[in-house]
């Protein structure tokens, strides 16, 4: 077999690295860059690339896809982990393994290479997605493999080889960005104890700093998919990037958490998603409207086990496919506007209307114009509780 790879590159130190590691050892490396929001300087680091030996690099666009065949799936699912996470970074691997699928195709490379660690999520969800994509393309992860123990090792080794790498002060957390969110960890916060800095944030104000006034949006929905904003209608990606500088300004969207990896340790995180949340909130409160209670109910299962098979790597499997289509027949009537209020860290929705709305007011109603015939009650409770007369023996 040829030897040639094709790296997920993301112009940081690891990735540069490997990429001089991987030509040491006689493979031919393709550097691929998907964008999917993570606003990186990709004409610097193509040159870095270049310089650092790798015989081509691609970047390719996905911030389209990315929302509408990953991101708007989880939201229409209602997909958190652990009740804190919206899968930003979770959600991204797959598109990227179809991406370095894809790339590998049309460059006839034979191997794919990834620079995950040995005790992360990442490289369960890069190999058991390439894999369910093409099993026959070999899998390298060189920094699971390599003798550089430490970052100060691989800074050296950068440094003996040539490679360029940021010389400005070394961040002090391990960041990964996407147009859903930002998932923040290592260094002082490995303490679950220590509160994070306010310059530990990236996308939301803190409590102090967000705006005094409250911020109203309204949001529709078409068949659970998020369409228009404050009555206009957008693209997906449009739309989340707007809402996020919104309710990141107004500090909607932080989470953090210890969380359980798939690995078997937990670890502690911090998350800021707040396009992501405010969707979430908006999309369930129009679910709450239209959706009949066993509907409702048996939804809130799914969304759990959605959000597992996302965060276990398992997003091309029959399960999750099949869950896609129960949850897609479930969106059908989720059409409607939902208005949410954005202030000092929370986000409350205060109003909800749909043609699709099951909620109705003459049944509700303790005013005039009821219609709930009360005296049925009586029979619906005898028969209801008959099976419980005298169940309670201390
Ligand atoms: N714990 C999150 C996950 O497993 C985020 C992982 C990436 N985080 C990072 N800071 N590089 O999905």
């Amino acid at each position: 077999m040829n030897k040639k790879v094709v790296l997920a590159y993301s112009g940081g130190l690891d990735t540069s690295v490997i990429i001089k590691w991987l030509t040491n050892r006689g493979y031919d490396v393709v550097a691929y860059m998907a964008d999917v929001g993570q606003e990186s300087d990709f004409e610097t680091y193509k040159k870095r690339a270049l310089k650092t030996g790798a015989v081509k690099v691609l970047v390719e666009d996905l911030k389209k896809e990315f929302v509408n065949d990953f991101v708007f799936k989880s939201l229409k699912a209602g997909a958190v982990y652990e009740s804190g996470y919206l899968l930003a970074t979770a959600l991204s691997r797959p598109i990227i393994a179809k991406g370095l699928v894809e790339t590998a195709h049309k460059e006839k490379a034979g191997y794919v290479a990834h620079g995950c660690t040995g005790k992360g999520n990442d490289q369960v969800r890069f190999e058991v997605s390439v894999g369910a994509l093409d099993p026959s393309l070999k899998i390298l992860a060189p920094v699971r493999e390599w003798e550089l123990r430490t970052r100060q090792e691989e800074i050296d080794y950068a440094k003996k080889n040539n490679i360029p790498i940021d010389t400005t002060k070394k961040k002090p957390y391990s960041i990964d960005l996407n147009l859903w969110g930002i998932s923040i960890e290592s260094g002082k916060l490995e303490d679950p104890y220590f509160e994070p800095d306010e310059d530990t944030y990236y996308l939301t104000k803190g409590i102090n700093k967000a705006k005094a006034e409250p911020v109203y949006v309204e949001i529709e929905f078409k068949s659970g998919i998020p369409v228009k904003l404050n009555g206009k209608a957008m693209d997906g990606v449009s739309l989340i990037l707007k809402l996020a500088k919104m309710a990141g300004d107004a500090g909607v969207g932080r989470s953090d958490m210890i969380e359980n990896r798939l690995v078997g340790i937990k670890s502690r995180e911090i998350y800021e998603a707040p396009a992501a949340w405010t969707l979430h909130t908006a999309h369930k409160a129009l679910e709450s409207l239209v959706l009949d209670r066993e509907v409702l109910h048996f939804k809130e299962t799914v969304s759990l086990k959605y959000a597992e098979l996302t965060y276990y790597g398992l997003w091309y499997t029959p399960l999750k496919e099949a869950l896609d289509r129960f949850v897609d027949e479930t969106q059908k009537p989720v059409n409607g506007t939902v208005r949410v209020k954005l202030h000092k860290g929370h986000c409350v929705v205060v109003g909800r209307k749909s043609p699709y709305s099951l909620y109705k007011k003459e049944l509700a109603t303790y005013e005039k114009g009821d219609k709930f015939d009360q005296s049925l009650a009586k029979g619906f409770i005898q028969i209801w509780g008959l099976p419980y007369k005298g169940s309670h023996k201390k």
